[in-house]
């Protein structure tokens, strides 16, 4: 059990790890590319270890910084990996590195199993397996039958397929795991793959693709991707720091009375800060000082305490803020009046239901909010913001963000809170805990 005693304010400037998304890409793309290439700063948790683990076993060689293992030298071999046996990989809980490296892996010349650990062992992989099927690819996973749960889970079983067809795939969910499984797919395969969005995703694969010289247009939610061109690195690929991170010490800041708070050069990418126009809608008092670009653009977030009120979040503004909900409920909690979250289909299958693991608790400290599934608009969170809510011992389910949440809303609450496990966090934010004691003011 780890216990929260609320804070007063905070006054003060942060820097969040480098984000978790760009991490895996930039490993993959360094994988597939012809040099030895600089990754920097790395985030250095869970979820990307399992991609450095599995791009290892793949036969690539890097190393890592000692000391911070903030840099990666990463040597790439091209887009045929050197390996003529079978490999078994583990994604361990990391869902980016299963679905976007099955989408490398079905263009090889060798076999793979790919394995999950407890909770990814459960995530639908069909959302990848049957496009990459369309495009030719040798690809299965576990039925899973006695659980009747009616898609494919892991392992995966990936075979060498007798040649891949680039495809026109229309999906009917927001996803970029699957965009990115399906585009590095389509660098294999013979004509051009089209991935077609109901909304726009996070873009950082098209960015990087775009950067790198592949022969890639994008009109807003469709991508298509000629393959054959050379793809061209650079030494060094920066990654700014993780706005889902960030995210967390934003919300703090608004929440807790006369606080103010800088994070530094965070991710701006509009595919990702959908929760900036959300929280400045319920009157946050939000600027962004210093913007650089280096294929994403980045900068500093200033943020002052801020007398919230709700706001309605459509379902097309889901896709630019999924990894954000859980800390949004947070924001609402906190806020004047109702607000309605909705299209949230979708977080039902992360890494764990964070609509119930988000409602259970919070209703339990006393919030007012609850979960509609049987709404015209689809799975819904509605909250009745107040404030003063009781101490009570919180479950995190094993999922980070959810921990994460959790914790801020018991820095803003009157009593102390407890919450069952937050080993979790280490999954995208190590070193959450020791910013969070920084952050007190004595
Ligand atoms: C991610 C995409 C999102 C997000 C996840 C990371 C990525 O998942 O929730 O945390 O790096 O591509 P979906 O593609 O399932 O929406």
């Amino acid at each position: 059990m780890y216990t929260i005693e609320p804070i007063n304010e905070i006054k003060t400037e942060v820097t969040v790890p480098a984000d978790k998304s760009i991490s895996h890409r930039a490993v993959f793309f360094s994988a597939i590319g012809d040099k030895k290439i600089k990754i920097y700063p790395f985030l250095s948790s869970n979820d990307t270890q399992a991609s450095l683990d599995c791009i290892k076993k793949l036969g690539i060689e890097y190393c890592q910084d000692d000391s911070s293992q903030k840099t990666i030298y990463l040597q790439g071999k091209g887009l045929y990996f050197p390996k003529d046996k079978k490999v078994e990989l583990f994604a361990g809980e990391s869902g980016t590195t299963i679905r976007i490296l099955s989408g490398l892996l079905v263009g090889q010349k060798f076999s793979s199993v790919f394995r999950a650990g407890n909770y990814l062992d459960k995530r639908p992989m069909g959302r990848i397996v049957y496009p990459l099927r369309e495009m030719g690819a040798n690809i299965d996973g576990d039925k899973m039958v006695k659980q009747e749960q009616g898609d494919l889970y892991p392992p995966l079983k990936i075979e060498p397929a007798s040649g891949l067809k680039g495809k026109s795939h229309t999906l009917n969910i927001a996803s970029a795991q699957v965009k990115s499984a399906l585009l590095l797919a389509g660098l294999y395969a013979k004509g051009e793959t089209v991935v077609e969005e109901p909304y726009k995703s996070r873009d950082h694969t098209e960015r990087m693709l775009q950067a790198f010289g592949a022969n890639i247009e994008i009109d807003k939610n469709r991508v298509s991707l000629k393959p054959g061109a050379q793809l061209n690195l650079p030494n060094e690929i920066f990654i700014p720091s993780d706005f889902s991170a960030a995210a967390f010490f934003i919300v703090l800041a608004l929440i807790l009375e006369k606080s103010r708070i800088i994070v530094k050069n965070v991710n701006l990418n509009p595919s990702r800060c959908g929760l900036l126009k959300v929280l400045r809608r319920m009157n946050a008092d939000i600027t962004i000082e210093n913007k650089k670009e280096k294929i994403e653009p980045y900068g500093d977030i200033v943020v002052k305490s801020s007398r919230l009120c709700s706001t309605v979040v459509e379902q097309s503004e889901i896709a630019a803020m999924i990894d954000e909900v859980p800390i949004l409920c947070v924001a609402a909690a906190y806020a004047k009046g109702q607000t309605q979250i909705k299209g949230l289909e979708e977080l039902r299958v992360k890494e764990t239901d964070r609509v119930f693991s988000m409602v259970s608790n919070l209703s339990q400290a006393g919030v007012d909010i609850l979960d509609k599934d049987d709404s015209p608009d689809g799975c819904q969170i509605i909250i009745n913001g107040g404030c003063g809510y009781r101490g009570v011992d919180f479950k995190s389910f094993g999922d980070h963000r959810t921990a994460m949440s959790l914790i801020i809303f018991s820095l803003a609450a009157k009593e102390k809170n407890k919450i069952d496990d937050i080993r979790c966090i280490d999954k995208s934010f190590p070193g959450f805990i020791k910013i969070i004691k920084e952050c007190k003011t004595p």
